[in-house]
């Protein structure tokens, strides 16, 4: 009962916001510019691959993809910031839908890369292991995540939530920050390969492939890596890199 309470308001909150206030969303696209390029270099897209980016927003980062040719899926459930998206670039035509990220209208396997950028930070956790599941159901080679940075150090986990909470509209921030991410995405299936740091430690870029599934593709880096992870949880991980 608590879950569904849960889950209703975070709606109800995301639909608020996201509607009332896409005009203003990308005043702060300076901050995730660099972010999204280095996404696009991690994703390892090829030529003639299907791109996914769920919760797309105003759709920068499926926009970032179209630009190079891809063709790309763009998915939301505020409808507001679905009008912001398609107001850019049309010539570049990617396919945008408003669509819940916990039930995709896509069969298995409808594409080879996945996006999730800046999303799951804002809703409980039960909601976040389903949309991750429906991005393992959809997705046949790699998925990239991008969230925002969130430190190593416990001692920081209130001080930061308070910092970031003023920046970002999340209501779940003070249960972000002390998140073990890592798990979150095993738990859903997700194998994941790399996690990256972007420079100002602004954003994480988490790098998946779509776990049980035998697609025969090994993911390889084409940067260093902030750490890899083998056998560590994320908090284990920025613990030792924090040494
Ligand atoms: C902070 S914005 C990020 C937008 C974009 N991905 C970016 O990188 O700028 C979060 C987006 O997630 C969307 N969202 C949140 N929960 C969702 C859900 N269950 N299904 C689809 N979209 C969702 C919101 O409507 C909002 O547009």
């Amino acid at each position: 009962m608590q879950t569904l309470c849960a889950e209703r308001d975070y709606r109800r909150h995301i639909l608020y916001h996201y509607n009332r206030y896409a005009y203003f969303y990308d005043l702060m696209e300076f901050l995730r510019r660099g972010t999204r390029r280095k996404a696009m270099l991690l994703s390892d897209w090829r030529p003639g691959e299907r791109i996914l980016d769920l919760c797309t927003g105003t759709g920068e980062l499926a926009l970032t993809f179209a630009a190079r040719g891809a063709s790309v899926v763009g998915t939301d459930i505020a409808r507001g910031m679905l009008k912001r998206a398609i107001t850019k670039a049309p010539a570049l035509r990617p396919n945008w839908v408003e669509m819940d990220a916990t039930a995709l209208a896509f069969a298995d396997n409808s594409f080879e890369i996945s996006l999730l950028s800046l999303a799951l930070h804002h809703m409980p956790i039960a909601v976040q292991l389903r949309v991750l599941r429906e991005l393992q159901r959809v997705t046949t080679r790699r998925i990239v995540i991008i969230e925002p940075y969130t430190p190593a150090n416990p001692r920081l986990f209130a001080l930061w939530a308070v910092v970031a909470s003023v920046i970002d509209e999340s209501e779940y921030m003070h249960e972000w920050v002390r998140q073990d991410f890592i798990s979150t995405c095993r738990t859903a299936d997700l194998n994941v390969k790399a996690v990256y740091d972007t420079p100002l430690r602004v954003h994480r870029i988490i790098l998946c492939d779509p776990g049980s599934k035998d697609s025969g593709n090994e993911i390889g880096a084409v940067a260093q890596p902030s750490f890899e992870l083998a056998h560590h949880s994320l908090p284990q991980l920025v613990q030792s890199e924090a040494k």
